[in-house]
């Protein structure tokens, strides 16, 4: 019979409980992950409870407060703060979310937070992004031609073009880390944000090298290991489809063959 061991020093234990500020009237409870793997220590979880008149109205407030005032080591990225950077990509009580777009009035209760899940952990809830990046580079997502340039001027996207929406992608990794497909086929699946990003330079009207794009797509890991399982368009931050653009890409693969 298979036997499953998980790796060593993974089992999360109770760690420390910060106790609310003196004084405090309501308290909001936060369980984070914590983790640093080259400790040699098991990943811990950490319980701060905060004045909740005192935070800021989105959970990266929460955990800004957190480092500035109770514990200077809780790591983690943010820049923008509003949406954009898609650095803030956690776990946010089991749902794959941006920490500054999500609301504290949306979440109920103690609100457990964790890093982006079935990626390696650098330390707390910073994850190591490595693979999710090579796979974005490994679809070219830059314009492809064959064909010079009018000389007098640039190229021309199409009236009808259909890129806007893919090309907000912020690459946060929500949509890949929260596919079970790309958990468990992540070295070889390219996973929903690289596929869309794939989709994004497939549909441009000045891109000539959809043909090569397809070819390279054309493959039951890269592109057939999804299975229209929705995850990845139910989390996506920006209201984006991923989910959909796969389905193109597999809808023109097929065409392309009658
Ligand atoms: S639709 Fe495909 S890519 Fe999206 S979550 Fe499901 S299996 Fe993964
Ligand atoms: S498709 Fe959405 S969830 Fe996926 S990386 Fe882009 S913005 Fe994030
Ligand atoms: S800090 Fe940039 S998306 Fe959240």
């Amino acid at each position: 019979m298979a036997e499953f061991r998980l790796p060593a020093n993974s089992r999360p234990v109770k760690g420390i409980t910060h106790p609310p500020p003196a004084g405090a009237g309501a308290v909001r409870s936060f369980r984070i992950y914590r983790f640093a793997p080259d400790s040699g220590q098991n990943p811990r979880i950490d319980t701060f409870r905060l004045d909740a008149k005192s935070i800021g109205p989105m959970v990266l407030d929460a955990l800004i407060q957190i480092k500035s005032v109770v514990d200077s080591s809780l790591t983690f990225r943010r820049s923008c703060r509003e949406g954009i950077c898609g650095s803030c990509a956690m776990n946010i009580n089991g749902i794959n979310r941006l920490a500054c777009t999500t609301s504290m009035q949306d979440l109920s209760g103690e609100v457990r937070i964790y890093p982006l899940p079935h990626v390696p952990v650098v330390k707390d809830l910073v994850p190591d992004l490595t693979n999710f990046y090579a796979q974005y580079a490994a679809v070219k997502p830059w314009l492809q031609t064959h064909t010079a340039a009018p000389p007098d001027r640039e190229r021309l996207q199409s009236k009808q073009e259909k890129i806007d929406r893919p090309a907000g992608c912020i690459l946060c990794a929500c949509c890949s880390t929260g596919c079970p497909s790309y958990w468990w086929n992540s070295e070889r699946f390219l996973g929903p944000a690289a596929l869309l990003a794939a989709y994004r330079w497939i549909i441009d009207s000045r891109d000539e090298a959809s043909g090569e794009r397809l070819d390279e797509l054309n493959d039951p890991f890269r592109l057939y290991r999804c299975h229209t399982i929705m995850n990845c368009t139910d989390v996506c931050p920006k209201d984006l489809n991923p989910a959909l653009a796969i389905a193109e890409i597999k809808k023109m693969l097929v065409e392309r063959q009658g």
